[in-house]
């Protein structure tokens, strides 16, 4: 049976991955026309003015039969909201992005990461389990539960090799030691209770929207106000970079054709040591302002390494390129050209942020319907 991928839960959908995937759903690459549901607690890092044109567009100004964009309030640990958000907007799919994201984060305190990560998966999948059950105690098989997880599940690689689908899970961090439990919990109601999942692990993403804790806005923000450049240990970790564009396409094409209780590596193919990428991000950056190179090159600042930082991660991508067709369209030169213009001439989302004005966001825009 068809899924019908009609009205779709997105969980995190004010982060930086899940409003980026927003923003591709309702452009006409996708294809889609169907709902969408953002689901969100807005912490720290949901920012509801990334989203801005799309409430605009498909949100509360449109009449009625015309309305495709909904924001929920909601934690996704509360079962309660859960189940009435389930069924009140008919929920057919869930892609579930939200998540306590931020290494660093997870090390200086750990619990959200295990409610939100693992308890907060647990709460959706079982409202799932019972909101898509049908009379006889199946479970429907027109539904999808797509859940969203990164490479870090795989621990840590040495000079050589590449994580694939098969590769045994291996966390070192809370965050990814949370995001492993997640992935395990997803996979066991796909084999447990038959609930169709598919899963992906990612590798990072960079773009418009990421909240600038994250290594490349966090550089970019700091080359433009003169501010040092912090690169834990020996900047020689590795990191594979994707275009955060071209994963959200390819968690589309998952949740269209990927088969149940599959799981998808996506990466970039696009490996870089810290250093090296910090060095092409100056020269970028520097062109786009006006800078000198050589004055930004000497606010690089060698900092005390992250606890348990992974050395390299490497992500093998044939299966999704073989069985979905899906292929990177973004080069690397391209999509970090447009992530640098993008935070530079974004000023005010980016002073909103650093202002903690962007939390009011919600009270001005929102204020009247609460
Ligand atoms: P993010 O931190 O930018 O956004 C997370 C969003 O989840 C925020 O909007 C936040 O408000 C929301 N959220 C957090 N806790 C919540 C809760 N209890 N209830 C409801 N909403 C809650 O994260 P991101 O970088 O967009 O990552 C999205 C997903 O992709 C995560 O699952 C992450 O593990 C995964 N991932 C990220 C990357 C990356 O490079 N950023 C790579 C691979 C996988
Ligand atoms: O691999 C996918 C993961 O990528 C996602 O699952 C995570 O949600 C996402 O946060 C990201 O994790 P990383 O730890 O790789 O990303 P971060 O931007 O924090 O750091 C990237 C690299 O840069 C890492 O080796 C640490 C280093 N770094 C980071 C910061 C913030 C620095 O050297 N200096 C910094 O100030």
């Amino acid at each position: 049976m068809k899924r019908k991928l009609t009205n779709i839960m997105v969980t995190g959908g004010a982060g930086f991955i899940g409003c980026n995937f927003i923003h591709f759903m309702f452009s006409n690459e996708s294809g889609f026309n169907g709902k969408i549901i953002n689901v969100d607690s807005l912490t720290y890092a949901g920012n509801l003015e990334s989203l801005a044109s799309i409430e605009d567009k498909f949100g509360n100004a449109c009449m009625t039969q015309n309305r495709r964009y909904y924001f929920e309030n909601v934690d996704i640990c509360n079962r309660d909201s859960i189940e009435k958000i389930l069924k009140k907007y008919e929920i057919d799919t869930i892609v579930h992005f939200a998540a306590e994201s931020h290494v660093d984060r997870s090390i200086l305190g750990p619990e959200t990461f295990i409610k939100t990560n693992v308890m907060g998966t647990f709460n959706l999948l079982d409202c799932a389990r019972n909101y898509w059950k049908n009379n006889d105690g199946s479970i429907r098989n027109d539904v999808l539960f797509h859940h969203i997880s990164t490479d870090e599940v795989y621990g840590s690689l040495e000079e050589t090799g590449y994580f694939t689908e098969t590769t045994p899970y291996d966390p070192r961090s809370p965050y990814s030691s949370s995001k492993a439990s997640s992935d395990h919990l997803a996979m066991a109601y796909f084999h447990t209770y038959n609930l169709p999942v598919t899963l992906s692990n990612c590798s990072n993403n960079y773009g418009p929207y990421q909240f600038p804790e994250k290594l490349l806005p966090l550089m970019i923000m700091n080359i433009r106000e003169g501010k040092n450049l912090p690169v834990y240990g020996d900047g020689k970790n590795i990191r594979d970079w994707l275009y955060v564009e071209d994963h959200n396409r390819a968690v589309w094409l998952i949740m269209k054709d990927g088969k149940k209780g599959e799981k998808y590596n996506i990466g970039g193919e696009n490996e870089w040591e810290n250093i090296k990428l910090l060095h092409k991000l100056i020269e970028i950056t520097c062109k786009e302002i006006s800078l000198n190179i050589n004055d930004v090159k000497q606010t690089i600042q060698f900092v005390k390494d992250r606890p348990g930082h992974d050395r390299r991660y490497a992500i093998d991508c044939s299966k999704i390129k073989k069985e979905l067709g899906w292929k990177r369209k973004v080069t690397f030169e391209e999509g970090l050209e447009k992530t640098v213009k993008w935070y530079l001439s974004n000023e005010k989302w980016i002073n909103n942020i650093l202002s903690g004005e962007y939390s009011k966001w919600i009270e001005n825009n929102y204020g009247d319907r609460k």
